[in-house]
């Protein structure tokens, strides 16, 4: 565990006890001092996005608080808390241990770009998360926190792509989760051709660590980390190790101390960071674990959750399960997308069934080549990513899946999508449900 931790050991029960430990501060301070004296301590700080790509915070921001006071337009903010990247479970413990932080974070955001409403969107199967939200936004309002009454929390689908920042917008405004076009600070939530309305989206971990550095000044965060990734990120390691769970560390520490001494990896074979990233290898081991040296080193670090699968597993049945989770959430706005990630996914299943052939491993190659053509969002980018980058690590599997050798069905996986992890057992439940797709309802 690192010194500086936004990740309580244990739940905080109320929001009075959130503030007799410094919670509040945050909030306090923006009202005080002002937007420009939050986005001075955040941009020292260089908090960084923990959703994914690793965005400059304050550059975000700043940027919808200049846009909406510039066309005198309404501004908003939402929280992605959707949680649906294969292998990512940290913003469902982050929620579940201290609801407050988040609300914290959210509300400052809110009153440095002068939202006229803020939005947690999370998934409405996640229930013990949305009640432990739902209360903490409503011990806010009782405590007179400025914009808690204008906070609203929404529930939504478990499609993937709900957590994807333009679909996010069109489910809190209660349509099916299907990217928009433009970014959310060009056209926000509840935009109109007179009113683009920008929208800041940051996930759950970069608003909580938001509320903690705007409280407590970005030296306590920059003790951590490195130079260009300051701070800690809270990892979710599940596979083929001996302790998977969720571990809150420093950037800067290796994969290796992760992988191999903190969660017990003993023989990896392939490391799978979410489904936006090259496939990592044993060779990434001594990689430290921040934005730039993971994406130098041809992997990357997303959203912090590392799925191990060891020497044993047959890495066309892996690809097979990526592939299928991928075709089925592709929306089918975009051609080349809905075609190819099916096409990818058909070819895998044949060759992981023992009927593949050559033909079958080129068209998936030459798929990876144009699947996010004109594409409206990363999703197909990231299956190019993943299945060309396995094809390319393990020729071998390929190779003998291709000349019609089916997969071992005694060393299968299932789509690393997490319904939980046990605290105690560090036990990790999987998902095994499709997608539904329920309308978001507000709260
Ligand atoms: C298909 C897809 C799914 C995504 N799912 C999530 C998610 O569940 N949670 C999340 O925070 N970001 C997710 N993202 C990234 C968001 O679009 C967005 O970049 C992020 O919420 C920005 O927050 P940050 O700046 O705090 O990192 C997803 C992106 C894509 C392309
Ligand atoms: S790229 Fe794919 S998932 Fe994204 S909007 Fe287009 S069809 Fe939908």
């Amino acid at each position: 565990m690192a010194d500086y931790a936004i990740l309580p050991d244990q739940p905080v029960a109320s929001l009075d006890a959130y503030m007799a430990e410094g919670g509040g501060a945050g909030l306090a301070r923006a009202i005080e001092e002002g937007g420009e004296a939050v986005l001075a301590t955040l941009k020292a700080a260089h908090l960084r996005g923990r959703g994914g790509a690793g965005f400059p915070t304050a550059i975000k921001w700043r940027s919808v608080r200049d846009a909406a006071a510039e066309g005198d337009h309404p501004s908003y903010v939402v929280c992605n808390a959707a949680e649906g990247e294969p292998g990512t479970y940290k913003d469902r413990p982050l929620i579940a241990h201290n609801p407050f932080r988040l609300v914290e974070g959210v509300l400052i955001a809110a009153q440095v770009v002068g939202a006229s409403r803020s939005y947690i969107g999370t998934k409405a199967k996640f229930t013990h998360e949305v009640q432990r939200l739902i209360s903490a936004r409503d011990e806010a309002i009782a405590a007179g926190w400025p914009g808690a009454e204008r906070l609203g929390i929404v529930t939504g689908p478990d499609d993937y792509l709900f957590g994807e920042e333009k679909a996010l917008l069109e489910t809190v405004e209660g349509k099916e989760p299907m990217p928009r076009i433009l970014p959310p600070f060009q056209v926000g939530l509840f935009a109109t051709m007179a009113s683009p309305n920008p929208t800041v989206v940051n996930n759950v971990e970069t608003l909580s660590h938001a509320a903690r550095i705007v409280g407590e000044g970005p030296e306590p965060f920059r003790a951590n980390g490195t130079e260009a990734s300051p701070g800690t990120m809270v990892f979710t390691v599940v596979g083929d190790v001996e302790r998977p769970g969720f571990y809150e560390l420093p950037l800067g520490v290796t994969l290796r101390e992760l992988v191999v001494d903190i969660a017990g990896a003993t023989d990896p074979k392939a490391i799978l960071s979410g489904t936006s990233n090259p496939v990592g290898t044993p060779e990434h081991l001594d990689v430290p674990l921040c934005f730039d040296a993971l994406r130098h080193a041809g992997f990357g670090l997303g959203s912090g959750g590392f799925v191990i699968y060891g020497q044993h597993r047959d890495m066309v049945q892996v690809t097979e399960r990526l592939g299928a989770f991928l075709a089925a959430e592709s929306c089918g706005q975009c051609m080349a997308c809905k075609l190819g990630t099916g096409a990818m996914a058909e070819r895998l299943e044949r060759l992981v069934s023992g009927g593949g052939t050559q033909d079958d491993l080129h068209e998936i190659i030459k798929r990876t080549e144009y699947v996010s053509d004109q594409s409206r969002c990363f999703l197909p980018m990231g299956a190019a990513l993943t299945v060309r980058s396995m094809v390319d690590t393990f020729p071998d599997d390929f190779a003998a899946c291709a000349a019609g050798q089916a997969s071992d069905p005694d060393v299968a996986v299932p789509i690393p999508k997490i319904t939980g992890i046990d605290e105690t057992t560090g036990e990790v439940i999987w998902d095994p449900t499709t997608r539904e797709s329920p309308k978001a309802e507000p709260t």
